[in-house]
């Protein structure tokens, strides 16, 4: 079991949190309007709770459900009382078309945060890959980057326990891509697959017996 802490009150926050609870974590929610924490983390049940916005987060594991442009100035608001975490990044970055990222170099929201946040705090990228729906009712594969091997590891955990796979593809820096496989979900979305009722995952094949 993990403790979680949402900061954001809206689709994802609700989304995550319910499976967060289903999967018998313990959740704090976070947002700037107050009632509104307080009304999600009612609807969650299981014993969620608001957490009140700027302290320092009950959870070990802090969930950032923040529209892009809010996330780093929401993590370098919170400052230190993220020491010791470790930040779940979820968001896209979308340009305005949704075919591309709105940065203007080859960064990532989660890099940008990891830099916003207190040094002993870790970042991890994940659930961006996934849509909101098919988080909510599916068994999606969960893609996560990350430099902190034991981080990695607690979110690792926290994905087991909603009864998703996560799949680790690298450092932080592949933050990057798995937010240009983002965009790809969206692109999927408005041509090849035309809707948004599925989600990208890995097919192994059974391992071949060298020689
Ligand atoms: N929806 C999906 O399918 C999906 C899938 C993967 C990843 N994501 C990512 O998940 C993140 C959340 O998406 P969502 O669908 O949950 O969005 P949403 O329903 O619009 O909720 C956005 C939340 O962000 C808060 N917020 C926005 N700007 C803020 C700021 N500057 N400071 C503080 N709080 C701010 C809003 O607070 P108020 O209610 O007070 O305005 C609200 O709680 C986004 O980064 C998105 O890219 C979404």
């Amino acid at each position: 079991m993990s403790s979680i802490s949402i900061i954001g009150t809206g689709n994802m926050a609700r989304t995550i949190g319910t499976r967060a609870v289903g999967g018998g974590n313990t959740v704090e929610v976070m947002g700037r309007d107050q009632s509104k924490a307080a009304d999600l983390a009612k609807a969650l049940g299981g014993g969620a709770t608001r957490g009140e916005w700027g302290a320092a987060p009950a959870g070990d594991i802090v969930i950032v459900a923040l529209l892009y442009d809010g996330v780093v100035p929401v993590v370098a608001q919170y400052g230190d009382a993220l020491a010791g975490k470790v930040i779940v990044d979820i968001s896209n970055p979308f340009n305005s078309t949704f075919d591309g990222l709105a940065h203007r170099e080859e960064t990532s929201t989660a890099e940008e945060v990891a830099k916003a946040a207190p040094a002993s705090a870790s970042v991890v990228k994940a659930f961006n890959t996934v849509f909101r729906h098919v988080l909510e009712k599916g068994r999606p594969d969960v893609f996560i980057a990350g430099d902190n091997a034991r981080a990695k590891t607690s979110v690792e955990a926290f994905i087991e326990s909603l009864g998703l796979r996560p799949l680790d593809v690298g450092g932080l820096k592949m933050a990057h891509w798995l937010e240009g496989t983002g965009v790809v979900t969206v692109g999927l979305a408005n041509h090849g697959v035309g809707n948004l009722d599925f989600s990208l995952s890995i097919t192994e094949l059974p391992v071949r017996a060298n020689g």
